[in-house]
Order: structure tokens, then C-alpha cells, then sequence
């Protein structure tokens, strides 16, 4: 039985940021979206009031969630910002660390034999929001590791104030990016649950009721 979410306003941001490098070419994350888009239309369908904040990605709006669209990690940032308050927000969405920091008004030319990008941080949204007066009271992440999961996962948990995070190993077959399964190792203060192999849309569910367990 999964609990209604009627009244409950929720925050997801979901798909890839896409930071211009000139008009033709940009720096960004491989994220299918999938996964967020599936929480977001699990949470719709549970009754709550979903703000579906997407990234550059090929999905059809769930039904019943106000989808904006961005493009950037500032972008990203401000459509969040602006959807607050919001009684949890989950980031699933995988936001570029890094954004150049002179993109061009121009096509850059192939002239020499190296091309050095500068990169600057991109806003945490995330860690942000830990520290914010707005803070939803359930502040979920997502971390996408290669290795030593646990160990960064609940790094990323107490460095960046959530209240959960659900970590996956990317670079394995059948699970991560693109793929409509995936396995998720969910951490929060004092407990931990393994959730999958499964579809992202099972995933959702299984999340939505951690997050919200009554
Ligand atoms: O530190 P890392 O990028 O691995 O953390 C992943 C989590 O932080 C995800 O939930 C992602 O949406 C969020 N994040 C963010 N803003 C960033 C980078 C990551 O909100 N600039």
C-alpha cells in the first residue's frame, strides 16, 4: 500500500545540465532522465503537487506534473529556487560541476593543436538547499559513483545536510545511465536499504515510500 501524497509539494529535478561551450558545443553529464521523470510520475499519481524541473532530455511530461525546462546548472538552480517551498525535493538530476568560464558568442575555430577549456564550479544546488531557510523538510540526492559507493555516498549524505541519498554504481552493465533498470542503495542517518535490480519506474516507488513512509 504506498502512502497518498495529496497536499505534498514536491521538487525533482531530473536529466542532464548542457553548459555551452560556444553556440554548437557544450560540456555535460550522460543522464537519460529516466529516472527522475519516473519519480516524478510516481509522486503525481500518488496526489502530490509535482514541479518536474528537466534538463536537456527526450521524455514525454508525466501526467499530472508541471515540467520546466532548462538547459544550464544556473538555469537549473533558478527554476528550483523558484518552485520552493516544496515539502521535499529530490535531485536526481545530474548537474555539471563544471561550466566554462568564457563560453563564446561564436563558433570556436579549429586552429591550434590543444584547445584549453577553462572550467569553473557550477552552483551546488543541492548543498545549497541544505543550508537554506526554505530547506524542504525531505532533502533527497542521488550520487552516481564508479567505485567505493558507500564510502561517497554518505560523504555526499552528512557533507551536504540530506536527509537521504540513494547511490548507484554507474559503468556496470544493465544498470545507470541510459537503461530503464537500475539498482539503488539507499542511505540515510543511521540506516541503509538496497533497493533493485528493478525498473526505474519500481525504483520510484520504493523510493517515494522511503521518503515518505507514512
Ligand atoms: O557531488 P555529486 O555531484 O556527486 O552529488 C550528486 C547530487 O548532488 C545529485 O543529487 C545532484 O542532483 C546534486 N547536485 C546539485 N548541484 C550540483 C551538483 C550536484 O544539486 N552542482
Amino acid at each position: 500500500m504506498s502512502v497518498p501524497l495529496d497536499g505534498r509539494r514536491i521538487v525533482v529535478s531530473a536529466g542532464p545540465t548542457y553548459e555551452d561551450i560556444d553556440p554548437v558545443r557544450f560540456v555535460g553529464n550522460r543522464s537519460s532522465g529516466k529516472m527522475g521523470f519516473a519519480v516524478a510520475a510516481a509522486a503525481a499519481r500518488r496526489g502530490a503537487e509535482v514541479v518536474l524541473v528537466a534538463g536537456p532530455v527526450a521524455l514525454a511530461t508525466p501526467a499530472g506534473a508541471r515540467r520546466v525546462d532548462v538547459r544550464s546548472a544556473a538555469q537549473m538552480r533558478e527554476a528550483v529556487f523558484a518552485a520552493l517551498p516544496a515539502d521535499a525535493y529530490i535531485g536526481a538530476a545530474a548537474v555539471a560541476d563544471y561550466t566554462p568560464r568564457h563560453p563564446s558568442p561564436d563558433k570556436v575555430k579549429k586552429t591550434g593543436e590543444t584547445l584549453v577549456l577553462e572550467l569553473v564550479r557550477t552552483p551546488d544546488i543541492l548543498a545549497e538547499l541544505g543550508v537554506h531557510a526554505l530547506r524542504p523538510r525531505r532533502l533527497v540526492g542521488f550520487a552516481a559513483e564508479t567505485g567505493d559507493v558507500a564510502r561517497y555516498a554518505q560523504d555526499k549524505l552528512a557533507r551536504k545536510r540530506l536527509d537521504m541519498i540513494a547511490a548507484n554504481r554507474v559503468g556496470v552493465a544493465g544498470q545507470g545511465f541510459e537503461g530503464d533498470d537500475n539498482a539503488l542503495v539507499v542511505y540515510w542517518p543511521g540506516g541503509e536499504r538496497a533497493l533493485g535490480p528493478a525498473p526505474k519506474t519500481e525504483l520510484a516507488e520504493r523510493l517515494l515510500d522511503l521518503v515518505f513512509p507514512d
